[in-house]
């Protein structure tokens, strides 16, 4: 079994601290929603647990081991990380980006695999970006895009997908399908951590949710515990009712005038 926790954890830039003394396990097998309002630090945080950023103090352990101290093909193996704001390198095609999420597992003389075929057409199947296989990635619309970067980070099949606001630029239905396959993948045995934006999508398909501000966790737990008026009035200085979601009965969040 493996874990992915932090431990008095501090993250900053420059002269920046932005996270100080912060400790979280990631439930393993589940899917974890990473609440906050902007600049509170949650990008920072997914960086540091995917290794993108080294940590000032504290550590990010994977199966009680240092992330800094195993191999970098190790942690492109168990960490698939989808960026917020990625940029795709000029001239790219689609299916030429999907591949490069196989990179982590090629053999030294980078044969390609009948198994790394069928990783990437499944996840290209997956986004819904099949048809768009041969087209330029600049040349797409921004929801197009971001599907696109979510079936490179599926090809990777890792066991662990650390999103960073998977679904900005989707119209709502692309929003809901994107939702619906990370529960699915959460249900298949992965374990999914998203930033996520929309209150009401993360108490409806996340079973754990991280509530961040200034740096710091301000709660963590099942959606019901965490997604409360007080808690949202706290976090986001936003007067609000909360009552059930009258499809999933999920905790719903409906601003006071
Ligand atoms: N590369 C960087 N260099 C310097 N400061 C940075 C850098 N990246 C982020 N910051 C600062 O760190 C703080 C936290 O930023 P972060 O991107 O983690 O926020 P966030 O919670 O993801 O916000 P958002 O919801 O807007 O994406 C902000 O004050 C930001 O300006
Ligand atoms: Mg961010």
């Amino acid at each position: 079994m493996t874990e992915l926790r932090a431990r008095d954890l501090s993250l900053g830039y420059g002269d920046r601290q932005v996270v100080t003394g912060l400790n979280l396990t990631i439930p393993e097998g589940a899917f974890t929603a990473v609440v906050g309002p902007n600049a509170c630090g949650k990008s920072t945080l997914l960086r540091a647990l995917v290794r993108l950023l080294r940590p000032r103090g504290g550590v990010v352990e994977l199966d009680g081991r240092d992330l800094q101290r195993l191999r970098s093909r190790h942690v492109a193996r168990e960490l698939g990380f989808l960026p917020q704001g990625v940029e795709a390198p000029e001239g790219i095609r689609v299916a030429q980006l999907v591949r490069r999420g196989r990179y982590a597992h090629q053999s030294v003389l980078g044969t390609w695999g009948p198994g790394d075929e069928r990783a990437v057409v499944g996840a290209m199947a997956a986004a819904g970006v099949t048809d768009l296989a041969e087209r330029g990635v600049e040349h797409l619309s921004g929801g197009q895009r971001q599907r696109v970067w979510i079936a490179m980070v599926l090809a990777q099949e890792t066991p662990y997908l650390l999103l960073d606001e998977p679904t900005t630029f989707l119209d709502i239905a692309h929003q809901y399908e994107l939702l619906r396959l990370l529960a699915r993948l959460r249900d298949e045995g992965r374990t999914v951590v998203a930033v996520l934006h929309d209150l009401n999508q993360a108490t409806r398909f996340a079973d754990h949710v991280v509530a961040m501000r200034d740096g710091r966790v301000v709660a963590t737990g099942a959606p019901a515990d965490v997604v409360t008026a007080t808690l949202v009035e706290e976090v986001f200085g936003l007067p609000c009712l909360v009552v059930p979601d009258p499809v999933a009965g999920s905790p719903m969040v409906v601003p006071l005038d």
